[in-house]
């Protein structure tokens, strides 16, 4: 195996489990097979300024990122390097200081570990600018279809049904429907599997637009059966039927004018529901703090199995998981569709066998 020299980078929102991808990259790159390993700050980023902002990752630089949330080498999720949005509002295509970069760097490639975003950035790179890369799949939103799970997602899930499990007990105290809104962009996994995990009553996800008077009922019935409190998770990307037909960025526009998927559903139940409600808006401490244990496994298996694919020179393919084992498949195809919550799968119907209300279908 010839000496590599590669550059790693953190691209998109943070999740918990991204330094643990670095660790277990540089740990087997470095510290078993000798590489030079750089870590490029806040994503592209640390290729496009002068001077570069880069740093050499070594096992010792690694030590105690395993369970540490965050990434050490920073990220953002604005900006594209082909449209760079410049200080002066001017529009500028900046990648190819990220080309002069990886040369003057003598790098053979990148690892970028990122969400679809990232990854996409990633490939035209590769295509445009000829800089050969390796991805790492990345997200809490678990939206990736090539993988069959995304580190993050578990920590993300742990996290929301931990707050159901505390809304749980005062929502019962007070008699009220609480609500909590958890993240997940245009997909529902989230919402689902916390939901479930969290005992919800009532769960609204994107995949499955909601009629405002079910949930009610829903919400009634209990009620009537002496249990006049509910808990009620929400996607941040769901919203009552009536909304299908619109792009994702006028759903989005919506989404934030109307305060939030949590808000419009409970303006939506006003007047249908006696019981007092209230609602949590989870946000970021779902993407903050220490990765699971799951996670960490994950991580570490993507990290290491990157190392792989950059000594076997499969430039352009990206580390995934399928049937439990890694694998790899090509950016190009693991960017090409969504995985979203399938309305007729059968988490969704195993929530329904117990009783789970999704307000539609
Ligand atoms: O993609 C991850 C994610 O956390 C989504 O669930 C959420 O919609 C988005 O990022 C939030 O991004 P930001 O941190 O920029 O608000």
């Amino acid at each position: 195996m010839s000496r590599k020299r590669v550059g790693i980078l953190t691209g998109g929102g943070d999740a918990p489990g991204l330094n643990a991808v670095i660790r277990a990259f540089v740990k087997r790159a470095v510290g078993q097979l000798n590489w030079h390993v750089v870590g490029i700050e806040d994503s592209f980023n640390g290729l496009m300024s002068d001077p570069h902002r880069v740093q050499k990752l070594t096992p010792k630089s690694c030590q105690g990122l395993l369970h540490r949330g965050g990434t050490i080498l920073g990220t953002t999720n604005r900006g594209d390097p082909f449209a760079y949005l410049m200080p002066n509002g001017e529009v500028k295509d900046l990648s190819k200081r990220i080309a002069d970069g990886v040369l003057r760097e003598r790098l053979d490639g990148l690892v970028v570990i990122g969400g679809d975003g990232t990854q996409a950035i990633g490939l035209r790179l590769m295509s445009a600018r000829g800089i050969p890369v390796v991805g790492v799949p990345k997200t809490i939103d678990n939206d990736l279809s090539s993988t069959d799970v995304t580190f993050g997602f578990q920590s993300a899930v742990d996290v929301a049904t931990e707050a159901l499990d505390r809304l749980h007990t005062t929502g019962e105290s007070h008699d009220r429907v609480m609500f909590l809104e958890v993240m997940g962009r245009d997909a529902g996994h989230i919402a689902l599997t916390a939901g479930i995990a969290g005992g919800a009553d009532v769960i609204l996800i994107p995949e499955i637009p909601y009629v405002p008077k079910r949930v009610a009922e829903k919400i009634e019935t209990r009620r009537r059966r002496g249990r006049p409190f509910s808990i009620v998770v929400v996607a941040e990307g769901a919203l009552p039927v009536g909304h299908e037909t619109l792009t994702t960025r006028q759903r989005k526009e919506i989404l934030s004018k109307e305060g939030g998927a949590a808000a419009i559903a409970m303006r939506a139940l006003c007047g249908e529901v006696s019981s007092e409600m209230r609602s949590t808006v989870l946000g970021h401490l779902q993407r903050g703090g220490s990765p699971c244990a799951f996670d960490r496994v994950l991580a570490t298996r993507f990290g290491a199995h990157a190392v792989d694919l950059v000594a076997n020179d499969l430039w352009g393919s990206m580390v995934c998981i399928r049937d439990g084992a890694m694998s790899h498949v090509s950016i190009e195809d693991a960017v090409e569709t969504y995985r979203l919550v399938d309305p007729a799968g059968e988490l969704v119907t195993a929530a329904q066998h117990v009783g789970v209300e999704f307000g539609g279908l």
